[in-house]
């Protein structure tokens, strides 16, 4: 009898590539301090790490790939790192945004607006509102973000909701979920820490429920295809199982 051939079409290979990969991109700091610079210098690298993660994100088809930029936290930096560090978001995104059409990225930031510049924030809205249509990726950038923020100002909603119409102000998992900021976006599947750090450090919290971690030594301004594709291997071999046996 002759072998049955299966021809397996390439779509259906991709069964283990994750929908949502998010990163804790952690080691700028100490990246500049190895080459005796400033700490502003591996930001900078940083940003081109990010830029190769989007372009493999792309190309293996992965649908969200969303960064912790700067946390609630970070404000507390001295203030010439908070300002270079927002400088480098704004020239990053003035210079992205025509390859973000090219690519069909779709840009968005989320997190705490209210402490940005009026610069920062304009041309977040117009890079956000340009490429909203783009389906390839959702570049996501958290931003003056903390996942307790999110979860506080969730709840908030729900209550404001119901006390207007007069109901009683108790929230339910459903209802806190869809008024999270990430209410549109499905949960992380990957979440990347770099630089050997292995906590969450007041991220997506909420969201992070399920998500399989992957922890590297690399610091971020190294992290490129390479080490992308390694956490993809690991995630891979996972077994998921959300609470079931
Ligand atoms: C953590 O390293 C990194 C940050 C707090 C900032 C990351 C931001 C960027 C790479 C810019 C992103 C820009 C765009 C457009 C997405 P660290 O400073 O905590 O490093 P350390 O732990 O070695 O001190």
């Amino acid at each position: 009898m002759r072998p049955i051939c299966i021809i397996v079409p390439m779509t259906e290979v991709k069964i283990s590539v994750p929908e949502h990969v998010t990163v804790i991109m952690d080691g700028n700091g100490r990246w500049a301090k190895l080459r005796g610079q400033e700490r502003l210098y591996g930001h900078k690298e940083g940003v081109e790490s990010v830029r190769a993660c989007t372009e493999f994100a792309v190309e293996k088809g992965i649908k969200y790939l969303s960064v912790f930029a700067f946390s609630e936290e970070n404000w507390d930096r001295p203030v010439e790192e908070i300002e270079g560090l927002m400088q480098l978001m704004l020239m990053a995104i003035t210079k992205e945004t025509p390859l973000f059409q090219k690519n069909g990225i779709r840009f968005r930031v989320i997190g705490d607006f209210s402490r940005l510049s009026d610069k920062l924030r304009g041309e977040i809205d117009d890079c956000m509102k340009l490429t909203e249509d783009n389906t390839n990726l959702q570049l996501i950038i958290f931003l003056s973000y903390s996942g307790k923020w999110d979860i506080v100002q969730a709840a908030n909603k729900v209550v404001e909701k119901k006390l207007q119409a007069g109901e009683i102000p108790q929230v339910t998992a459903q209802e806190l979920h869809a008024n999270l900021s990430t209410a549109d976006i499905p949960d992380p599947d990957l979440l990347i820490r770099t630089s050997g750090e292995q906590r969450i450090s007041n991220y997506m919290l909420w969201q992070t429920a399920y998500t399989e971690y992957y922890f590297t030594e690399v610091l971020w301004p190294d992290f490129r295809k390479t080490e992308f594709q390694k956490a993809l291997d690991a995630y891979a071999k996972r077994e998921r199982r959300f609470g079931k046996v």
